[in-house]
């Protein structure tokens, strides 16, 4: 039985990533997976958060089960995080929620549920979106549309047809949205924008489904919660996925959370009660050491004060990085780059061909998706220079 089932290749964005480890170029430039790199290209621990593994490796008396719906403390503590200290359905208790093994947990979750209420039910992502979607959210049973989103000639959102396209979401469809830092092309809605899709979600009844796996890194916590917030106070149901790995760099440890806004504190004990049992036959309860951190993190305002401030020069270096290399490029290509400086988080597509993108590999050591996709944070001063020298050279 098993002897049927072939090899198939790897992750195209993990197995480029492997590539480049096997690089032996000095000068080589990682800017494949998405995870947040500082200077000396390391992935780093936050303070806060090692401060807290430290008195948790302490205190620890019992690795016992969780319950399926996570750490206690965990949850509340992320729907404020997200949703803000002031939020109104929170006020109203119209929202659960459920810790998750990291953002694609908590999307799973969150397909498991959608899927429960409405079998083959359709989602709407967006054109380009992140490539696991389909797979995490497919696997389920649900069905996909694409909208119309990213312009590559502006470089920008293509807001008229992403609405043009929408105006066909009807009552029972999903449609998907980046709450942040849009991956892969870091072109983000604006306050205006969110708005309308907000009265397009009222008077054609589709429901969001928001995944926000970048809050903190495009302008800062709240202000990259500010899309999804609006929605949240005006329609009466929303799914959102969140993750911690990016923003608290707990990546490995795969801590997520999916919350449920529901009509009514009764149907958001209900849904909540639906994604126990979802994760209970998927992964029975998600793994404790994250979200242990992340609650013991967001419980004490000190630990809270450390991690927002390390997490708002991880996203001033992003922001400066995107500035340099607008500069860097311009200079070394005498094109416009002045895109990239507008674009959130980690990612933007630098509009090279898929040959350009190759022999920027196989020439130069510089690694980045088919698509040039790069992540921005994979950029260093060290790097820098050489990597719009060869930009250069291949355009
Ligand atoms: C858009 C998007 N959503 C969700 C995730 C899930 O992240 P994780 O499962 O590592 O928390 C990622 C990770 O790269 C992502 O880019």
């Amino acid at each position: 039985m098993l002897d049927a089932l072939e090899l198939l290749p790897d992750d195209p964005i993990l197995g480029l990533a492997a590539l480049c480890r096997t690089d032996d170029n000095p000068k080589k430039v990682d800017l494949t997976v998405g995870i947040y790199m500082d200077e000396n290209g390391v992935c780093p621990v936050f303070d806060a958060i090692r401060q807290a593994q430290t008195t948790l490796v302490a205190k620890e008396v019992s690795k016992a089960y969780l319950s399926p719906a996570g750490v206690a403390g965990f949850n509340p503590g992320m729907q404020k995080l997200v949703l803000g200290e002031n939020s109104a359905a929170l006020a109203d208790g119209r929202v659960s929620s459920i810790q998750a093994p990291g953002g694609c947990g908590a999307l799973r979750i969150g397909a498991e549920i959608i899927q429960a209420a409405s079998p083959g039910a359709k989602v709407w992502v967006s054109d380009p979106t992140w490539p696991v979607h389909i797979p995490l959210l497919g696997s389920v049973g649900l069905q996909f549309s694409t909208y119309r989103y990213y312009d590559a000639q502006t470089h920008g959102v293509n807001f008229d047809a992403m609405v043009e396209d929408l105006k066909a979401a009807g009552p029972n469809d999903i449609v998907l949205l980046h709450g942040c830092c849009h991956n892969p092309c870091g072109a983000d809605l604006s306050q205006e924008q969110w708005s309308i899709i907000g009265d397009m979600a009222e008077a054609q009844g589709f429901m969001p489904f928001i995944d926000i796996a970048y809050q903190g890194l495009g302008d800062g916590l709240d202000e990259d919660a500010a899309g999804l917030r609006q929605l949240a106070e005006r329609l009466p149901e929303m799914i959102i996925a969140a993750s911690c790995s990016k923003n608290m760099g707990l990546y490995r440890e795969r801590t997520g959370c999916t919350m449920f806004l529901c009509r009514d504190k009764k149907n958001a004990d209900a849904l909540l009660s639906q994604a126990k049992v979802a994760a209970r036959r998927v992964y029975s309860m998600p793994p404790a050491h994250g979200a242990l951190l992340a609650s013991a993190v967001l419980a004490d305002d000190d630990l809270t004060a450390n991690w927002q401030a390390e997490l708002r020069g991880m996203c001033d270096r992003i922001n400066g990085l995107r500035s340099d290399l607008v500069e860097k490029l311009q200079t070394a290509t005498g094109r416009d780059f002045e895109f990239i400086r507008a674009e959130k988080g980690m990612f933007s597509f630098l509009g090279l061909s898929g040959e350009q993108v190759q022999t920027l590999r196989d020439d130069y050591s510089v690694y980045m998706l088919g698509s040039s996709r790069i992540n921005v944070a994979g950029v260093n001063a060290r790097n820098i220079d050489y990597l719009a020298d060869s930009i250069a050279k291949v355009l």
